[in-house]
């Protein structure tokens, strides 16, 4: 694999760019809006030169990775060479059928698949194309270029030869790949998401304030962040979806969100977004 596109330039989907473009890959970027190609690419080389003021690479390595990171509007345009396609758009399920439905139109038959969902069934994703054996779910961490892990779901009808090309990809990226199979929430958010519950119903009940709650759990269990700041960072509105989907697909009531974040997400406080969550930002 040489060319690969991003579609969707967020917080992820700019990451995933950058650590792309970083080891080698041409990648096209591709964004709904010039504003919002512009805004990607202006954090990809900020965090590129944040490498470099950190001398874990040099001035030209910084050159060298933002010329291979192309630009598309259109998702016809963005995927027709690539080999590789990674969906970074927002978590809603309408949305994501509707970009795949464009990609497949699109890419080469040969192309995989992969979607950077944290909660949407793969399984499902991969209904809406005509090729679930070569659809997969990779799912990065944030900050992308930091976290080593790359969650690798195999939906259904994955094919072992897709998993390993992705598992092998992951590794060209510095990244350790951990295999899963399609289930509500992975493994990462299925283990993630109750702790960080756990942690708002601490504050809903009184038990204890939220940097308190976090002082805990950084100092006791040598976590880098507490969960509540966390849960901010990747943004209250997602963890409310995931808890949802978690709470949906297995009907058991002991992932019901807590109500302080459902009121939270109502009140508009998202977390670090938004400038306010359980900590206020600037
Ligand atoms: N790009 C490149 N480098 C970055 C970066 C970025 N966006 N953000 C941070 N860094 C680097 C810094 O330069 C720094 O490098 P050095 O070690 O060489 O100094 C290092 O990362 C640590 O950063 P800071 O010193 O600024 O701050 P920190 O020590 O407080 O670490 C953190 C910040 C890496 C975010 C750390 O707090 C952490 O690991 N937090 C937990 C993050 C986490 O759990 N992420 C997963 C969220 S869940 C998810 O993403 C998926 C989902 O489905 C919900």
């Amino acid at each position: 694999m040489k060319k690969v596109s991003v579609i969707g330039g967020g917080t992820m989907g700019n990451g995933i760019a950058h650590v792309f473009a970083m080891s080698g890959f041409e990648v096209t970027l591709v964004e709904t809006k010039q504003e919002f190609l512009d805004k990607a690419l202006n954090t990809i080389e900020k965090n590129l030169s944040r490498m470099v003021n950190k001398e874990k690479i040099s001035e030209s390595d910084k050159t060298e990775t933002l010329n291979r990171i192309h630009s598309a509007l259109d998702i016809s345009e963005g995927v027709k060479d690539s080999d590789l396609v990674v969906e970074a758009i927002p978590e809603n399920f309408a949305l994501k059928k509707k970009a795949f439905e464009e990609i497949e139109s699109a890419a080469s038959s040969e192309t995989i698949f992969a979607s950077n969902t944290s909660s949407i069934s793969i399984t499902k994703l991969a209904a809406v194309t005509h090729r679930p054996e070569k659809f997969i779910g990779m799912h990065f961490f944030n900050p992308v270029p930091v976290m080593k892990l790359v969650e690798v779901i195999n939906g259904l009808e994955t094919s072992p030869e897709t998993t390993k090309a992705v598992m092998d990809l992951a590794e060209k990226l510095g990244k350790v790949p951990v295999p899963a199979n399609d289930s509500p929430g992975f493994v990462s958010n299925r283990v993630l998401m109750p702790m960080i519950n756990e942690a708002i119903f601490c504050v809903y009940e009184g038990v204890a304030k939220p940097e308190d709650v976090d002082q805990v759990m950084k100092l006791g269990m040598a976590h880098p962040m507490g969960p509540l700041r966390l849960a901010d960072f990747i943004g209250l509105d997602v963890c409310l979806d995931i808890l949802n989907v978690l709470y949906d697909g297995f009907k058991d009531p002991k992932y019901r969100p807590c109500p302080l974040l459902v009121k939270m997400v109502n009140a508009g406080k998202l977390g670090n977004k938004t400038g306010e969550g359980f900590f206020k930002y600037d």
